[in-house]
């Protein structure tokens, strides 16, 4: 399935095409896409809405307001749920109306509340399609940066001959799988990350861990897997869920165990990222029983784990690319440059516990690039998600240079 995951809104205007509409939703939801239709009133009149809702699974949005219990539909929550507005077919009514931005219906507030990419499929009369008000409404679409389905030529609903025809719902899916492709710049790439914490057990109920919360490294992982990458996310004890198909996730709890599955997995791919918190002891003994209380102090005898970045840079091949983190807490530029070349990364990506915002259980971070050829680049204060589009750009370009 192409489209797993994607969030699509299928705009459907009044055309007669509006029957092919059935067939392209059928389509997209084949391929794995969650789709929302909303349809203008003159839809309607072409296809019910019943056969849209049934196909999608969702009900379908038209009015403001719902009907039955006048429910706000928010067309803001819409424009930014999606991944990708198409409206097909598209009149020339529709064009012109966002075109200038009059907002009279569903379809035309969500499309001026969408900050995703937009496609429009149009369909109508030749004399329609080639009057000059449509061709210019098109080109304004167009430095809007609209993506349009251009019409076929053939015979039309009207007995007429010539330009106007939607594209084949068939056609249609394939051209949007193909954007969706077009902006993966992973495609073919396999990368391995390790996220949240890591617990070392003292006995059956006590362990050794800390605060990561797994945040970061799980959203590097969904900017990778957008990105066409296959991941495999090795992550330690943490409370949240993969979405993505390309992410194999492998639930690990301690060091080694961790060390053991990036050790296997490594060969295999072109980028690590070492996004977990790994402990670096570990106590000394695991006890098998609950250790008692005493009336005394306890000590605990710690061992050293292995540090799992730096034996990956042993195994680094040419061609692969090495990423790590670096917490730090004061002197951050030259312990993260020593942690750069201890554990022989490509990249070190900093975060001092000093900036406000930065670090573990919160939604932000404020990150550092640090390169091996001693370049650095500064972030803003950001949220996890888009710190993940930052670094993981930085990744899209380092192969580019490869
Ligand atoms: N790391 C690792 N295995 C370890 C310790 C750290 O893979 N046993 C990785 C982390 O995932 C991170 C980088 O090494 O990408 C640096 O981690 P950090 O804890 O900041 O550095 P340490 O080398 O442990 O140094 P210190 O704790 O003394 O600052």
């Amino acid at each position: 399935m192409r489209l797993e995951g994607k969030h699509i809104i299928l705009g459907v205007t009044g055309s007669i095409a509006a029957y092919k509409a059935a067939y392209l939703l059928r389509g997209l939801v084949k391929e794995g896409a969650d789709v929302q239709v909303v349809m203008t009133p003159a839809a309607k009149e072409f296809i019910t809405p019943v056969t849209m809702s049934a196909l999608s699974g969702r009900p379908v949005i038209s009015e403001f307001f719902a009907a039955n219990d006048g429910t706000w539909h928010s067309h803001v929550d819409l424009g930014q749920w999606a991944d990708l507005m198409l409206v097909a077919p598209i009149t020339a009514a529709t064009i012109a109306k966002m075109a200038t931005g009059v907002c009279d219906n569903m379809l035309i507030t969500t499309y001026l509340s969408a900050k995703c990419p937009v496609m429009i499929a149009p369909a109508m009369d030749l004399d329609m399609f080639c009057h000059p008000s449509t061709l210019k409404n098109m080109d304004t679409l167009r430095t809007y940066g609209n993506i349009i389905l251009e019409p076929g030529e053939g015979e039309l609903a009207s007995g007429l001959h010539g330009k106007g025809r939607m594209q084949e719902p068939e056609q249609i899916v394939e051209e949007v799988i193909a954007f969706f492709n077009s902006k993966k710049k992973l495609l073919n790439k396999k990368v391995l990350v390790t996220a949240g914490p890591t617990y070392e057990k003292i006995d059956p109920v006590r362990f050794i861990g800390n605060y990561s919360s797994g945040k970061m490294g799980f959203a590097i992982a969904e900017e990778l897997a957008s990105q066409g990458a296959d991941v495999v996310l090795v992550t330690g004890p943490v409370r949240l869920m993969t979405n993505h198909p390309n992410i194999t996730r492998v639930d690990v709890e301690s060091a080694l165990e961790m060390l053991n599955v990036s050790k296997a997995e490594f060969p295999n791919t072109d980028a690590a990222i070492m996004c977990a918190a790994v402990a670096d002891y570990r106590p000394a003994t695991q006890a098998d029983q609950k250790i008692k209380r005493v009336e005394k102090d306890l000590s605990i005898q710690l061992e050293a784990t292995d540090d799992i970045a730096a034996c990956l840079g042993t195994m680094k091949k040419e061609g692969q690319l090495l990423v790590g983190f670096a917490l730090e807490t004061q002197n951050e530029m030259n312990n993260a440059v020593a942690k750069l070349q201890k554990k022989n990364l490509d990249f070190i990506v900093l975060n001092s516990l000093q900036d406000k915002g930065a670090g573990f259980g919160v939604d932000t971070n404020k990150i550092t690039i640090l390169s091996k050829d001693n370049k650095a680049q500064k972030f803003e204060l950001k949220q996890k998600t888009e710190v993940a589009a930052d670094l993981v750009g930085k990744i899209v370009e380092e192969f580019a240079k490869m």
